[in-house]
């Protein structure tokens, strides 16, 4: 299998390792570089941390913690009902039960290697494997709670380094007419936006339709439906099915491997004009920021998001520049920024008066957190943003 070098993101730590004063000797960084496979265009890091690194007892991220991912898996879990009728609901990755608890106790399944999550969905009744999804796992579920009609899950299948396995073990897992409805960042997206942030530890890969029709063929399923999603900054929701059943391929199956065509993703040049676009938006936001400071202007960052850590530390901005990230999340509250070691504070705290400008650490949530801030606004408070290019979000 060989692949070509895209992008070098520099050393980067873990991107959501937030961490008290006294931890600082425990920081760990690597290499952040991503490679395209020269058959399947399928866009990885070159490496990755252990996953029992990333994802355990103290992962901070709550599927739950916005309004928007709220509603939007409210509306998932509903379609789902609606169109597949299934008996069986699996979700790989199942968080804080956000989508889940959608579902009756007894149709449905969790699995989640992050013991304090895996708690969370326990708690609420629901059967949780404390588990990475594996094939050791998949054999364990077969024998005691029996195939599945859905398996579902949401910005994780992009967590998984051997993604062939990993769709090995739905292709196992699922009846006969079984769907496995998945979702994650949107290689097209990102590119057209800039918005590298999306690579980042715990993101093995950035996938596109094009890429994960090859491999899910590579495991005899085949994609009958998408859905592109504006979550995340660009989403794509993928419907797949064993080869051997009866779903029709979409025209918008189609449409998307169409475009992506259309935009190059399946020849090189695509990938040489994306890294060149990111190091142009480097010196574009870098030139922002300093023109601010040099304005003696507060500026904050708001959301203290994996995305940010990618962005502040392949940018070398750190409290030369933002003061503090504000961000809801309890126990990112009073941490240290991966890398940069900038302070997180509440909003509540942190959205005084003083402050004049916020970088979008969340851009994808702009719609969402510029209604909660329109004080802010009001009062001449600036929002800026790198997506998709660096500038300012309300100049006016
Ligand atoms: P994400 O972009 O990876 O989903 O992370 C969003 C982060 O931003 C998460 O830590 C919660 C935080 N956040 C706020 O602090 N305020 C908000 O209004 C929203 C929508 C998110």
């Amino acid at each position: 299998m060989s692949k070509t070098l895209v992008l070098k993101l520099g050393k980067q730590p873990k991107a959501n390792g937030f961490f008290k004063d006294s931890e600082l000797n425990k920081e760990v960084f690597f290499d952040m570089n991503v490679a395209v496979d020269d058959n399947t265009k399928l866009l990885s890091l070159t490496k990755t941390l252990d996953k029992e690194m990333l994802f355990n007892d103290e992962y901070v991220y709550h599927s739950s913690g916005s309004k928007t991912m709220q509603f939007h898996f409210a509306s998932i879990a509903n379609q789902i009902k609606r169109q597949f009728s299934p008996k069986k609901v699996l979700e790989i990755g199942s968080n804080d039960g956000v989508f889940i608890k959608h579902f009756k106790k007894k149709h449905a399944l969790c699995v989640e290697p992050c013991g304090n999550f895996a708690d969370m969905t326990a708690g609420m009744g629901y059967k949780t494997y404390e588990a990475f999804w594996d094939d050791k796992l998949i054999e364990k579920i077969i024998r005691d709670d029996g195939l599945q009609d859905v398996v579902y899950a949401a910005n994780c299948m992009c967590h998984i380094p051997e993604i062939g396995k990993a769709f090995e073990a739905v292709h196992d897992v699922l009846t006969a007419d079984g769907v496995f409805v998945f979702e994650d960042p949107s290689l097209a997206e990102m590119f057209n936006r800039t918005s590298y942030d999306q690579i980042y530890d715990e993101h093995a890969h950035i996938f596109s339709v094009t890429a994960l029709a090859e491999e899910l063929m590579k495991v005899n399923m085949f994609i009958f439906h998408v859905e592109n999603l504006s979550v995340h900054g660009g989403s794509n929701r993928i419907y797949a099915a064993r080869i051997d059943s009866d779903y029709k391929v979409s025209k918008e199956v189609l449409n998307n491997l169409d475009y992506e065509k259309s935009i190059g993703l399946s020849t090189f040049g695509a990938y040489e004009q994306f890294a060149d676009n990111v190091r142009q938006s480097r010196t574009r936001l870098i030139g922002l920021l300093y023109n601010i400071k040099n304005n003696h202007k507060k500026i904050i960052s708001y959301g203290a998001t994996s995305k940010s850590t990618t962005v502040f530390n392949y940018c070398g901005i750190d409290r030369t520049y933002i003061d503090y990230i504000t961000d809801i999340t309890p126990d990112k509250q009073g941490k240290l920024s991966p890398g940069m070691h900038i302070p997180v504070v509440s909003p509540e705290v942190g959205m005084n008066n003083s402050v004049d400008f916020a970088y979008l650490g969340a851009w994808n949530f702009a719609n969402e957190i510029m209604e909660k801030e329109s004080a802010f606004i009001e009062r001449g408070g600036k929002f800026i943003t790198h997506v998709p290019f660096a500038g300012i979000l309300n100049p006016c």
